[in-house]
């Protein structure tokens, strides 16, 4: 199978994996038939692209670090979660949109999520529990593609999110309570945004300065929120706190610092430093991917090999630089299952589909070459280990590029 922009869909195309909705219910199942209605349906769900077999690359299987099972039925949970706060904000209400009213109106007993018996918030770390099951025994150089069908994505965005920050946690060491409070942290980082208005958050275009103030608000109004949730420490709430801090003290909403560094934090660190916590700084790096990564009301989503450049230039400044490092050693730029073209020497403009990517040279993988520089196809399928030619690179295809590839190749 591979990642096929809906724009270039050839009829008859055969959907390879399940889509599902924003709370984590399937939409199309693997092996529906893509008839136009189908497309019509996906596209006013905000979705770009999926995954279809039509007989060309149809034994490659992307991997998974989570199963879509699991996803599905955290990202439900999620929801619930947001639902419950959500309900909160419409009772207490927030009459002048300050912050500090805001938390005034919640006083300081806990948030009342269920019948006092925390079972709501019980639910998450159990899910956090079964992601980091998962993630610790998951395919290591499996992509991060998952596919967001809203856009009002935040609970898919949540769940993306804690995976790369388990993911990156692990990597970095972190003992099992710190994962856990970590992902759970990543879980409830935007939970913040329930408190703002969904005309600011789904604006199509720029925010006005005005505007700006509002959103920059969503990560103390998490912070009060999740502290009054029943968690095992206070390191979830301020990962919703730090979550837009930067590296050199030009984030919000307190300016706070990073070091740079990951070496021999995790387990010291203390919480009132003026300086941003490790769990913060990993989710933080994972926000800023998943975003990237995502279509937005005001831009389409990155390639996954534009993304890592774009977070390789804010590592540093923003973007704490040993996470960012950590990042590109486990994530592939050229997942399997995506279209690229290759630059450099004779097979300059060939393109194929990302066959195998190897977990110690995550970004050389195997591409299956399908078409030469004129979009001709290839009578034999050519595999080219990147490994063994150095001096070639790749660019992932991107938007109608690669369906223009398949219809050269159809027309021929
Ligand atoms: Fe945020
Ligand atoms: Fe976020």
């Amino acid at each position: 199978m591979y990642l096929q922009a809906l724009d270039g869909l050839e009829p008859d195309a055969v959907l390879a994996k399940t889509v599902l909705d924003e709370r984590g219910r399937p939409l199309l199942n693997a092996g529906t038939v893509l008839i136009p209605r189908y497309v019509a349906a996906l596209r006013r769900r905000g979705l770009q692209a999926v995954y279809v077999r039509d007989g060309l690359a149809d034994d490659l299987e992307p991997g998974d670090v989570v199963s879509e099972h699991l996803r599905a039925s955290i990202t439900s949970n999620v929801a619930d979660v947001f639902r419950r706060v959500s309900l909160i904000a419409d009772e207490r209400g927030v009459p002048d949109g300050s912050v500090d009213t805001a938390v005034e109106a919640l006083g300081e007993e806990p948030l009342q999520l269920d019948d006092g018996d925390g079972a709501v918030v019980a639910q998450l770390y159990a899910d956090v529990e079964a992601l980091l099951a998962e993630v610790l025994e998951g395919d290591a150089a499996a992509g991060l593609e998952s596919l967001k069908t809203h856009s009002e994505y935040t609970f898919q965005h949540s769940v993306d999110v804690a995976v790369l920050g388990a993911l990156l946690g692990r990597r970095l060491g972190l003992p099992h309570d710190r994962l856990r409070e970590l992902a759970l942290g990543c879980l409830l980082h935007d939970v913040g945004k329930t408190y703002i208005d969904h005309a600011i958050l789904d604006k199509p275009g720029p925010l006005t300065e005005d505007e700006f103030d509002v959103v920059r608000q969503h990560p103390r109004m998490g912070y009060e929120l999740v502290r009054r949730m029943p968690c095992a420490s206070l390191l979830p709430a301020h990962v919703a706190y730090q979550h837009h801090e930067q590296q050199g003290g030009r984030g919000y909403p307190r300016g706070l610092v990073g070091s740079n560094s990951v070496a021999g934090r995790a387990v010291h660190e203390r919480i009132g430093t003026g300086q941003m916590l490790l769990i913060a700084e990993i989710g933080a790096v994972a926000d800023v991917y998943s975003a990237l990564s995502s279509d937005r009301p005001y831009r389409e989503a990155m390639a996954p090999d534009q993304v890592a450049g774009v977070v390789g230039e804010m590592a540093g400044r923003h973007l704490n630089r040993g996470i960012v490092a950590t990042l590109r050693r486990l994530v592939p730029s050229y997942p399997v299952g995506r279209w690229v073209e290759v630059a450099g020497g004779e097979l300059t403009g060939w393109r194929g589909v990302v066959s195998h990517v190897h977990p110690v040279d995550i970004d050389r993988p195997v591409v299956r070459l399908l078409l030469d520089a004129d979009g001709e196809p290839l009578v034999r399928p050519d595999e080219l280990d990147l490994r063994t030619a150095p001096d070639l690179g790749l660019r992932c295809l991107t938007g109608d590029e690669a369906p223009r590839a398949v219809r050269e190749r159809v027309a021929s």
